[in-house]
C-alpha cells in the first residue's frame, strides 16, 4: 500500500486532516492514522493539501486543422498534465465532415491508447449531423461517450440552430450533454472581412472580428435552443461579461446552464495583442482575450460560484512555422493556445493564494465540477474509499516560475511567461501509480480510458 500521511484532505464540503491509504489503483481507507505496515510506503504530506486529481475538461490533443497538426500529442499532452496535477482530461474527439462519428472515436483512441501518462475520456464535437450521425448517438453511449460539443463558428465545424435544437432533442432520452463554442460564425465572417477590408491584417484585428457581441449573442441563442428542447446546455470557454449576463438571464429563466471558463480568461487581457511584431499571434485563440472589465467579471462570477467548471481549452501551436501561418492574414493564424500543465497553478497562485477563491471552492472547479459535469463522479473528483487512487499532493509554499524553457508541453511559448507561481503539485498518482513530482515526470505511463 501507499500510505499518504499527515495532509489536509479537500473537498468542496471542507478540509479534513487524515491519512489516506493507497491499494490496487483504488483509495483503499481513509482515517485520522493510517499505520503504515513494513511493506507500505509512506509519502508525507505534511503542511499540504490533497486533492482529488485535477480534471481538464476541455483539450484539443493531436488534432489537425485541415493546414496544421497541434503541436501536443497525448505523449506530450498528457506528460505535461500529470506534471501540473492534472490526472484527467477530456479531449475533443472531432467528426470529420462526410464521417461517422464512430470513425473520429476509433481515430481518438489510436492518438491516446497507450501513449497516456493521465486518464484521457472523450467528448464527440459533431461537424455533421444527419440522419445516419443521430442513428450513431446510442453507440457513442455503449462506447462511454456521453458529452458532446456543437460548434456555432468555423465554417468547417459549425452546425447550424435547427441542427442544435435536433442534438439536444437527440441526446435528451439518454441524459448526455451538449458543449457548445458560442460565437455567431456569420457575424465572425463578415467582422473578419470587414478587418481585411480595411487593410488591417495583424493579430491586433483578431479581438475586433469577434467582439462580446458576438458571443453573447451565440450564448442567448443556445439558452433559447435548451428552453425549448427542456435540456440543459453547456457553455465552454466563457469570456466575457456580456455572455455571463445572458446565462444569468436564462438561469432566472429556469433553463439549467452550466458555465465553463478558462485560465486565459481570468488572468490575461486583450492588451496582449498590442505587443510588438507579430507577438500578438500567440494569444489568437477564439473567443479572444477580453478587457479587464471583464476578467474582473468573470473573477467575480468564479468566486460567487457562477461557474462549474475552469478548464483550459489546451489547444497549442508553436509561434515558429504554426502561429507564423499567419503572418500576413490574422485569420490564418491557427487558433488556440496552451495550458494543460499550468492552469492549476495559476489558477490557485492567482485566485486562492490572494484570498479571492477559497481552498474548496478551487476543488469544486478543477475536480468535482467537471466530475459530476461529464459522468465521472464517484469514481473520480472525490477522495472516498473506493474512487481511483488519481490524488494530487498540493504544496502551498512552493514556489516556481513558468517559463517555456522548463515546461512539458511541447510547444515554443506560453501564454504565462515568466508568471510567479506559488502553489504547486509535490506528488502526482494516476490510478495509485506515482506520476509526476515537483513538476517532473517520472515516466510512468499509466492513464486509461475512462469509460463514462
Ligand atoms: O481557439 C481555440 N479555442 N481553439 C480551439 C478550438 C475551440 O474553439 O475550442
Ligand atoms: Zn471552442
Ligand atoms: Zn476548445
Amino acid at each position: 500500500m501507499i500510505i499518504i500521511q499527515n495532509g489536509q484532505l479537500v473537498s468542496p464540503q471542507g478540509l479534513t486532516k487524515a491519512d489516506l491509504a493507497i491499494e490496487d489503483g483504488r483509495i483503499a481507507a481513509i482515517a485520522e492514522h493510517i499505520e503504515p505496515g513494513e511493506n507500505d510506503t509512506v509519502q508525507d504530506a505534511e503542511g499540504c493539501y490533497v486533492f482529488p486529481g485535477f480534471i481538464d475538461g476541455h483539450t484539443h490533443l493531436d488534432m489537425d486543422s485541415g493546414v496544421t497538426v497541434t503541436a501536443d500529442d497525448f505523449t506530450t499532452g498528457t506528460r505535461a498534465a500529470v506534471c501540473g496535477g492534472t490526472t484527467t482530461l477530456v479531449d475533443f474527439a472531432t467528426q470529420d465532415k462526410g464521417d461517422t462519428l464512430m470513425h473520429a472515436l476509433e481515430a481518438w483512441h489510436k492518438k491516446a491508447q497507450g501513449k497516456s501518462s493521465c486518464n484521457y475520456a472523450f467528448h464527440m464535437a459533431i461537424t455533421d449531423w444527419n440522419e445516419a450521425v443521430k442513428a450513431e448517438i446510442p453507440q457513442m453511449f455503449e462506447q462511454g461517450v456521453t458529452s458532446f460539443k456543437a460548434y456555432m463558428a468555423y465554417d468547417a465545424l459549425k452546425v447550424n440552430d435547427a441542427e442544435l435544437l435536433d442534438i439536444l432533442k437527440t441526446l435528451k432520452p439518454y441524459g448526455g450533454i451538449l458543449g457548445v463554442h458560442c460565437e455567431n460564425g456569420l457575424l465572425v465572417n463578415a467582422l473578419q472581412a470587414e478587418q481585411k477590408a480595411q487593410g488591417h491584417f495583424s493579430p491586433a484585428a483578431h479581438p475586433v472580428s469577434r467582439p462580446p457581441e458576438v458571443e453573447a449573442e451565440a450564448i442567448n441563442r443556445l439558452c433559447y435552443l435548451g428552453k425549448l428542447a427542456d435540456m440543459p446546455v453547456h457553455v465552454v470557454h466563457l469570456s466575457s461579461a456580456l455572455g455571463l449576463a445572458e446565462i444569468r438571464n436564462a438561469r432566472a429563466q429556469g433553463v439549467t446552464v452550466y458555465a465553463e471558463t478558462c485560465p486565459q480568461y481570468l488572468t490575461l487581457d486583450e492588451t496582449r495583442y498590442k505587443a510588438p511584431g507579430f507577438e500578438g499571434a500567440k494569444y489568437v485563440m477564439s473567443p479572444p482575450l477580453r478587457s479587464a472589465a471583464d476578467v474582473q467579471a468573470l473573477r467575480e462570477a468564479v468566486a460567487a460560484g457562477e461557474i462549474d467548471t475552469i478548464a483550459t481549452d489546451h489547444c497549442s501551436y508553436n509561434f515558429k512555422g504554426q502561429k507564423e501561418l499567419g503572418l500576413c492574414d490574422f485569420t490564418k493564424i491557427p487558433n488556440g493556445g496552451p495550458g494543460l500543465e499550468h492552469r492549476p497553478m495559476v489558477v490557485y497562485t492567482s485566485m486562492v493564494q490572494t484570498g479571492e477563491l477559497n481552498i474548496t471552492e478551487f476543488c469544486r472547479l478543477l475536480a468535482e465540477g467537471p466530475a459530476k459535469l461529464f459522468g465521472m463522479y464517484p469514481q473520480k473528483g472525490v477522495l472516498a474509499v473506493g474512487s481511483d487512487a488519481d490524488i494530487t499532493i498540493w504544496d502551498p509554499k512552493a514556489k516556481t516560475v513558468i517559463t517555456a524553457a522548463r515546461q512539458q508541453q511541447n510547444v515554443d511559448y506560453t501564454p504565462y511567461e515568466g508568471f510567479a507561481v506559488t502553489g504547486m503539485p509535490k506528488a502526482v498518482f494516476v490510478g495509485g501509480v506515482l506520476a509526476a513530482e515537483y513538476g517532473q515526470p517520472t515516466g510512468k505511463v499509466v492513464g486509461t480510458y475512462v469509460k463514462r
